[in-house]
């Protein structure tokens, strides 16, 4: 018989486009609770609204970075169910930066001079917009009019690099706060390890396969030690 969470874990209420939902209405609920505490007005408001809704996308993202290698590692019904959802998960963090899309938008509309002087980095923006770029290209290919327009390979490599790239982007955002900002908050290190770990299990599972085919596929013993 199953478990009571195994259950909860395959009910329709916890998967799919339900999943997508509860959790996409849950980030706009705090959002729109956050708005009225920043002072909008203000571009240090704005600025908070950006790190806010950041931070209610980021762990989207590092779960669907790590449900793979969770489920090869781990095998069972909760790494099942990141497995099954990861698509979700994915677009639950595209809906999260659209928050942040939109503050942005409003930063630089609204407080140009601001943005310029404290916000602008040409270096930042060599990463931030490709970042855009790559999620909203995941996205739509996500759906079977945008999956349609690219070959199995190209979808694979546009996925497959946009997943670590999205990844590499907001680590090293805190990995760089750690090392150079003063202003370092809990939720600061506790995204650099959570996004440390998620990356830890990419490598572990890749060293498993590799082990796993040494062992079990004839013929690869020599070829994994040649490599
Ligand atoms: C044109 C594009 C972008 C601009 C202008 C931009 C701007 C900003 C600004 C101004 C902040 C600082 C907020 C603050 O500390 O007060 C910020 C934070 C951040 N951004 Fe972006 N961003 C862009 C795109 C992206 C993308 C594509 C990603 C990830 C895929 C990303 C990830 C982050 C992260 C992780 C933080 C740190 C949030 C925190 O401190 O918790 N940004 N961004």
């Amino acid at each position: 018989m199953p478990t009571r969470s195994a259950s909860i874990l395959t009910g329709k209420a916890f998967n799919g486009w339900r999943l997508f939902w509860l959790i996409t209405a849950a980030m706009c609920v705090a959002v729109a609770l956050a708005m009225p505490a920043a002072d909008l007005a203000s571009p240090l408001g704005v600025s908070a609204m950006i790190q806010f809704s950041v931070r209610v996308a980021v762990p989207w993202l590092f779960l669907a970075f790590a449900a793979s290698s969770l489920a090869a590692l781990f095998p069972g019904a909760f790494s099942r169910w990141l497995l099954r959802n990861r698509r979700f998960l994915g677009l639950c963090f595209a809906a999260g930066m659209a928050w942040q899309l939109l503050f942005i938008l409003w930063l630089v509309t609204g407080h140009w001079n601001y943005y310029l002087n404290e916000a602008y980095s040409y270096f930042d923006l060599a990463v931030q917009v490709p970042g855009y770029l790559v999620l909203i290209a995941m996205t739509a290919t996500s759906f079977r009019f945008g999956r349609s327009r690219l070959s199995a390979r190209q979808w694979k490599a546009l996925h497959k690099g946009g997943i670590y790239f999205l990844w590499a982007v907001v680590w090293s955002t805190y990995w760089y706060e750690l090392f150079y900002y003063d202003d370092i908050q809990p939720i600061d290190y506790a995204y650099y390890w959570a996004g440390f770990a998620a990356w830890g299990v990419r490598v572990a599972a890749w060293g498993g396969k590799r082990t796993w085919r040494t062992v079990h596929v004839p013929g690869r013993a020599a070829d994994s030690i040649a490599k």
